[in-house]
């Protein structure tokens, strides 16, 4: 049999309690990695980590917390001194019309998924071992222009520059910094953030799938295995790269001519 390809990495992923974050965490273990997640509810945090079993360590945080993410940081430290692989993919966001944003809601949707971004690196960085990756999750959206979507699509639009900067930033390190771009993958989070029926997910979906050019919307294993890439030795000439894992809806045209 042959070796799992991160066998022995030590992996965190933030928000990995549902959705992508999960998916991704499972696909790490799947491949030999010893895997922290984070997330805010306790009682979905115990249950996440007791599904992805024994090489899965749920610790809570808030990934818009300097203090909760140093103290991540510190409980990888003392557990194995050195953090191999970082998915920073905590975030989310909803479509409402211009004309109805709130204040509170552009600050939560910047305070997650730009500001709670950088703390997690910036927090991780002293236990992140030379040559280790990290991986933001950007969005689609983010060189899109979809309806509502305006202030999320922004802030993704800044993950992506994120990754490009701390390229550079990290170099000295030899810490590979890239961001996934996720199509439409339905997950928890159009339910309690999006604030979507199971039925109106299951129509989107349907629908969507129409201009998709692989016939169907994403799943969290798509996107988990993007980041196991990612992640692997495999991708050692890969930084600074923003990689779209849409199944071609962003870049090729899916219609009937
Ligand atoms: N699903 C898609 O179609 C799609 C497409 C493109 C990009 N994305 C991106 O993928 C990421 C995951 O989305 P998802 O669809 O998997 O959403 P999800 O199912 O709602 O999962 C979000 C995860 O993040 C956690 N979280 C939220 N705020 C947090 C905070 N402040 N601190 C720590 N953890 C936090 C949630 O747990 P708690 O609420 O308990 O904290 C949960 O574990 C997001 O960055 C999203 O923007 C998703």
């Amino acid at each position: 049999m042959n070796t799992p390809i991160l066998d022995g990495r030590i992996a965190l992923v933030t928000g990995g309690t549902t959705g992508l974050g999960f998916g991704a965490a499972q696909r790490l273990i799947d491949e030999g990695a010893t895997v922290y997640i984070t997330g805010r509810r306790k009682d979905v945090l115990d249950e996440a980590a007791a599904k992805l079993g024994p090489s899965a360590t749920g610790i809570q945080a808030d990934a818009t917390s300097k203090s909760d993410m140093l103290r991540v940081a510190d409980t990888i430290k003392a557990a194995h001194g050195h953090l191999d692989i970082l998915f920073a993919n905590a975030g989310g966001g909803h479509a409402t019309p211009l004309e109805e944003l709130t204040e509170q809601q552009i600050d939560s949707e910047l305070s997650i998924n730009v500001k709670g971004v950088v703390l997690t690196v910036q927090s991780l960085l002293g236990v992140l071992r030379d040559g280790a990756s990290i991986t933001l999750n950007a969005s689609i959206t983010a060189d899109m222009g979809l309806p509502g979507f305006a202030v999320y699509a922004a802030t993704k639009a800044a993950v992506r520059s994120l990754a490009r900067s701390w390229t550079t930033d990290l170099k000295h390190r030899r810490i590979r910094v890239n961001s996934i771009s996720p199509g439409v993958v339905p997950t928890e989070g159009y339910g309690h953030v999006q604030k979507m029926t199971d039925d109106q997910i299951s129509a989107y979906a349907e629908r969507v799938a129409e201009e998709i050019p692989a016939g169907r919307v994403g799943t969290a294993q798509d996107i988990g295995d993007a980041l196991v890439f990612l992640a692997s030795d495999s991708a050692r000439y890969i930084t600074g790269i923003d990689l779209v894992v849409d199944g071609g809806m962003t870049r090729v045209y899916a219609g009937k001519n």
